[in-house]
C-alpha cells in the first residue's frame, strides 16, 4: 500500500503534492517523492523517512511549476531508501511515475528492457513501468500507456508525467483505488478522498481498467477498449478524519474489510500459474536445504503468536516436520535447545517487536538459521533475519491486529504446502486442490464480511456480560485464543479462550446461567467431540453462539445462535472463522463506548522488553 498524488492546474504543484502526501501518509511512510515539470525539466526530489524528511530537503527551494506527482511509500520491492522511493523515470527523464501495487510480472519485464539497453536505478517493481512507458512511446502519450498496460500484471493504481505532453496526467487504476478531484482550472489526482478534500468535494471514482487524462480544465475517461466513460460527480460529504479511515468510523473496522485484499496480494505472486505448485522465489534456500532441519520453532507475540499456532499444525500436517511455539518473551529465557540444525521462523508485523528481535538474535547467536514473517519492509526483525517473507497486508494502524493476523495463516499455510511439494508428504492431487481452495479465499471474505447485521445484534445482546468464554478443538482452538484476545483488546470485556476438551478440568465451574460461550465447531475430524463440550456448556444455561461452516445442519440444534462462514478445507477455514469474531470484539467495543483504535494500556509496537 502506498499513497500517490497528481496535481495539474495553475498553482504550485509542489504544494499541494506535500499537502496531499500528509494526509496519505497513513498508506505507507518509509519515503516519499515528487516530480514536478518546471517548463522545461522534470525536477525529481526524493527521500527515505517519512515525509517530514522529503520536506526538511526541499527545504525553501520547492519545485517549480503547475504540473506534477507525489509518492509516499510502503516498501514492497526493494527496501526503503533514496533509489527505491517514487516517482521513477525511465532512460532519458522524459517520462515519471507514481505507483501503488505489485507488477507482479516484473522480473521478466526487466530483463528484456535491460536486453534492449535500459539502465536501472532501484530495486521496484514499479521503475520497469516507466522504461516500459519510453519503450512503447512513439508520440502518442495515451496510445502508450495503454500498450503498457497491455504487458503488465498485477494490481496498481499509476499517474503518468510526460515531459512531452506538459498539459496533462494520465491515470490509471487496477485493484488499488483511486480518485480524481475536480477543481476550477485545476484538478487534483489521489489514492484516497483526505488528499483532496481541503481543495474540492468534487470527485470521480476511478473503476478498475479506466484510463484518465487530465488536464487543468477537462477529464476524459475511457474504459479498457478506449470506449468513452460517462461518471458521475461523486460529492464527498465526510469530514476530513472520516475520510482518511475511508468512510470507516475506525481505522480497526477499515482494515477488517481490507482483509480479501490483504490476502490476495499476499497470495497472488506465490502461486504458480497453472495452479500447480507454491512458488517462494523470495526464499534463497534450496529445497534440500529447507528439509535440513530437524526441528523448527516459531516465536512471536500477540496476535503474531496465535498466527504461530496456526503455523505449527500446518507444518506439522503438511510437511511433517516438528514444530515448537512460543511466546518471544518466554522462549529467550527458558535456554532453548536452539542449533545449526533449527530454523527459527519469527512472526512480527511491525517487525519491530523488542522481545521477538531480541529472540531472532539470540537464535542467530546460538547458530539457528532464521526466517522472518513480517509486514514491514525493511524492518529490524527483516533485516535481521537470514530470510523473509512478506506478508502484503498494507499498513496496519489499529492497535488490534486483524488483516495482518489473516495473511499471516495465509504465509504460513503456503510455506507448508511449499515444504510439502519438496518432501512429497502430500500428493501432488492434493496441493492442487488446496491451491484451489486457497484461491477462493479472498472472495470467501467478502463473502464473510458481507453481513454483519447478526453481529451487531450479539454484540448489543452480550457487549454488557463481564466473561465471555471461546472454546473449539484443534485449529478451531487457535482460532478461538485470537478471537478471545481481540475481544479482551477493544472491549476491555474479561475473554478466555480453552481447548473444549480442557473445559471440565477446572473451568467449567465458571460456566453458569447466561454466560456467553463462543463455540467453534468446525474441524471435522473433532466435531462430534466438540458438539459434546457444547452440550457440556449448555447444561449449564450458557447462551452459546456456534462457528460453524456453510452446510453444517447440526450443530444449530444445539446451541441459540449461529455464524456461518463459507465451506472450504479445515485447514483453511480459520482465515473465514476469525472475521466474524473480529466483528464481534469490533462491535462489543463500540456497544461499550470503548476507543476502538487505541485501547488503554496498549500500544501497537512494543519495543521495549
Ligand atoms: C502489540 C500489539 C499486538 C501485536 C503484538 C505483536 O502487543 O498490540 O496487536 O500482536 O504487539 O506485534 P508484532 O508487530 O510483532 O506482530
Amino acid at each position: 500500500m502506498c499513497g500517490i498524488v497528481g496535481y495539474v492546474g495553475n498553482k504550485e504543484a509542489a504544494v499541494f503534492l506535500l499537502e496531499g502526501l500528509s494526509k496519505l501518509e497513513y498508506r505507507g511512510y518509509d519515503s516519499a517523492g515528487i516530480a514536478v515539470y518546471d517548463g522545461s525539466e522534470i525536477r525529481v526530489e526524493k527521500s527515505v523517512g517519512r515525509l517530514a524528511a522529503l520536506k526538511d530537503k526541499i527545504g525553501s527551494n520547492m519545485p517549480k511549476g503547475s504540473l506534477g506527482i507525489g509518492h509516499t511509500r510502503w516498501a514492497t520491492h526493494g527496501r526503503p531508501s533514496d533509489s527505491n522511493a517514487h516517482p521513477h523515470a525511465d532512460c532519458s527523464g522524459d517520462f515519471v511515475v507514481v505507483h501503488n501495487g505489485i507488477i507482479e510480472n516484473y522480473l521478466n519485464l526487466k530483463e528484456e528492457l535491460i536486453e534492449k539497453g535500459h539502465a536501472f536505478r532501484s530495486e521496484t517493481d514499479t521503475e520497469v513501468v516507466a522504461h516500459l512507458l519510453e519503450e512503447v512511446y512513439h508520440g502518442d502519450f495515451e496510445a502508450a500507456v495503454r500498450d503498457v498496460l497491455r504487458r503488465i500484471d498485477g494490481s496498481y493504481s499509476l499517474v503518468f508525467l510526460s515531459k512531452k505532453h506538459p498539459d496533462r496526467l494520465i491515470c490509471t487504476k487496477q485493484d488499488n483505488p483511486l480518485v480524481i478531484g475536480l477543481g476550477e482550472g485545476e484538478n487534483f489526482i489521489a489514492s484516497d478522498i483526505p488528499a483532496i478534500i481541503q481543495r474540492t468535494r468534487r470527485t470521480f471514482i476511478m473503476n478498475d481498467g479506466e484510463v484518465a487524462v487530465v488536464t487543468k480544465d477537462s477529464v476524459t475517461i475511457t474504459n479498457r477498449r478506449g470506449e468513452p466513460v460517462q461518471k458521475k460527480v461523486f460529492e464527498v460529504n465526510w469530514n476530513a478524519e472520516a475520510a482518511e479511515k475511508g468512510g470507516y468510523e475506525h481505522f480497526m473496522l477499515k482494515e477488517i474489510h481490507e482483509q480479501p485484499k490483504a490476502v490476495r496480494d499476499t497470495m497472488s505472486q506465490r502461486i504458480a500459474k497453472d495452479g500447480s505448485a507454491i512458488v517462494i522465489d523470495e526464499l534463497k534456500w534450496d529445497a534440500a536445504f529447507l528439509n535440513s532441519f530437524n526441528k523448527i520453532y516459531i516465536v512471536a507475540c500477540g496476535t503474531a503468536y496465535h498466527a504461530g499456532m496456526v503455523g505449527k499444525y500446518y507444518i506439522e500436517k503438511l510437511a511433517r516436520v516438528l514444530v515448537e511455539v512460543d511466546v518471544a518473551s518466554e522462549f529467550r529465557y527458558r535456554d532453548p535447545i536452539v542449533d545449526e540444525n533449527t530454523l527459527l521462523i519469527v512472526v512480527s508485523q511491525s517487525g519491530e517487536t523488542s522481545d521477538t528481535l531480541a529472540a531472532l538474535k539470540e537464535s542467530k547467536r546460538l547458530g539457528a538459521k532464521t526466517l522472518a514473517i513480517t509486514n514491514v519492509v525493511g524492518s529490524s526483525i527483516a533485516r535481521e533475519a537470514d530470510q523473509v517473507l512478506y506478508t502484503w497486508a498494507g499498513p496496519e494502524i489499529a492497535v488490534a491486529s486483524t488483516k495482518a493476523y489473516t495473511t499471516q495463516l495465509i504465509l504460513f499455510f503456503m510455506l507448508a504446502l511449499y515444504m510439502a511439494e519438496i518432501k512429497k508428504t502430500v500428493s501432488p492431487e492434493r496441493v492442487k486442490e488446496l491451491i484451489k481452495l486457497l484461491k477462493q479465499i479472498p472472495a470467501q471474505v467478502s463473502e464473510t464480511l458481507s453481513d454483519v447485521d447478526p453481529i451487531k445484534t450479539f454484540a448489543r445482546q452480550y457487549g454488557f456480560n463481564e466473561d465471555v468464554f471461546y472454546i473449539g478443538r484443534s485449529l478451531d482452538y487457535d482460532v478461538a485464543l485470537e478471537g478471545s484476545l481481540k475481544l479482551k483488546e477493544v472491549s476491555y470485556i474479561h475473554a478466555e479462550a480453552y481447548a473444549a476438551g480442557e473445559l471440565k478440568h477446572g473451568t467449567l465451574a465458571l460456566i453458569v446461567e447466561g454466560v456467553p460461550v463462543i463455540a467453534l465447531a468446525t474441524q471435522k475430524s473433532v466435531y462430534e467431540k466438540t458438539l459434546s463440550n457444547i452440550k457440556e456448556v449448555k447444561a449449564r444455561d450458557a447462551v452459546v453462539i456456534g462457528i460453524a461452516a456453510e452446510g453444517d445442519e447440526e450443530l444449530e440444534k444445539y446451541v441459540d445462535h449461529v455464524i456461518k462462514v463459507p465451506e472450504t478445507d479445515e485447514l483453511l477455514i480459520p482465515i473465514l472463522t476469525v472475521v466474524p469474531l473480529q466483528l464481534l470484539a469490533y462491535y462489543a467495543a463500540i456497544t461499550r463506548g470503548c476507543d476502538v483504535d487505541k485501547p488503554r494500556n496498549l500500544a501497537k509496537s512494543v519495543t521495549v522488553e
